[in-house]
């Protein structure tokens, strides 16, 4: 403590970088990459099927390819128009799943109203399915088997976060989930049980969430609603993983101008926190590392070679 700072002057919360833990993280998969290639294997291939023409999607997409050729790997894209039948599109993926160069196969939601979401993602063999979303793979993690699943890259990568700051041994604590979606929420809170944390899922349905909150040494936010999470709701020295990237108007940078923010009041937060995520430059960057990491995983084990761990 130095002079002239009241001794009741909290640190600032420390925030925590997920674009420089991601670039560790491609580092690595670029490097593990090479040593696949060098013991005789094929370089990971990632195919990306987009259907329909959604803006954010496009980007999305777009961002991941680009990711895939920076570190190697084989990547292609198949665009479809929105009048692809469902039918075209089980076909591709049944394509993807016979090609031996294709270790990873992700089809970007949401899909147009007339495809069937859950006989898609059933159709992708779960060794290529790099989302993490097949039954398969949600049921492995749930079953504690997660050496053998693929994982939901999001929560993947906010465990990661968690474990930069609180250690390898999260045993013990609580942490709250906010949000109950199948890509985020669920499991979430299932590599969090894995972890042998105290886990509690929230969501709008729960009852005096603030108090929820109030008790978790953990708090995951991913609901879409955006500054939800307020400063006190938060226990002092709590980690904060903001999932949420929520558009909201921003008449003070001028007329009709936007600006990002997540499920948490970050200004509030962060004076009561230990160590906060920001938006952007928290969680979104870590999803794609993940999706990468992923894909090496997928073609370690298509080609019988041993997988890193991340
Ligand atoms: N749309 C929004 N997030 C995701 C994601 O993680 N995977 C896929 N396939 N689509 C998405």
């Amino acid at each position: 403590m130095t002079h002239g700072q009241s001794s009741s002057a909290k640190a600032p919360a420390a925030v925590i970088d997920g674009k420089a833990v991601a670039a560790e993280i491609t580092d690595k998969v670029a490097a593990e990459t090479g040593r696949l290639i060098a013991a005789g294997g094929v370089a990971p291939g990632l195919a990306v099927v987009l259907v329909g023409d959604d803006a954010a999607s496009q980007v999305y997409v777009g961002a991941k390819g680009r990711k895939a050729k920076e570190l190697g790997f084989h990547s292609v894209q198949h665009t479809l128009p929105l009048s692809t039948s469902e039918a075209e599109v089980l076909a591709i993926v049944d394509q993807l799943n016979r090609d031996p160069s294709i270790h990873g196969i992700l089809v970007q939601l949401p899909l147009p109203r007339h495809i069937d979401t859950s006989k898609v993602i059933e159709a992708i063999d779960p060794a290529k399915d790099v989302d993490g979303f097949h039954p398969i793979n949600v049921g492995r993690l749930a079953i504690g088997e997660r050496d053998r699943a693929l994982v939901s890259c999001t929560p993947a990568g906010c465990l990661l976060l968690i474990q930069r700051v609180l250690g390898g041994n999260l045993a013990g604590k609580d942490a709250l989930v906010i949000g109950r979606s199948n890509i985020v929420g669920k499991p979430m809170a299932q590599l969090l049980l894995q972890e042998s944390c105290t886990v509690t899922v929230a969501h709008s349905r729960s009852r005096d969430l603030p108090a929820l909150a109030r008790k978790a040494d953990i708090i995951v936010a991913a609901v879409g609603r955006p500054e939800m999470v307020r400063g006190d709701w938060v226990k002092p020295g709590a980690v904060i993983i903001d999932v949420g990237m929520n558009r909201i108007p921003a008449p003070e940078r001028g007329e009709g101008k936007t600006r990002l923010v997540g499920d948490v009041a970050y200004a509030e937060a962060a004076a009561i926190a230990s160590a906060i995520t920001p938006v952007p430059g928290g969680v979104g960057p870590m999803t794609i590392a993940m999706l990468m990491a992923n894909t090496l995983v997928a073609a370690c084990r298509a080609a019988g070679q041993p997988e890193p761990t991340f």
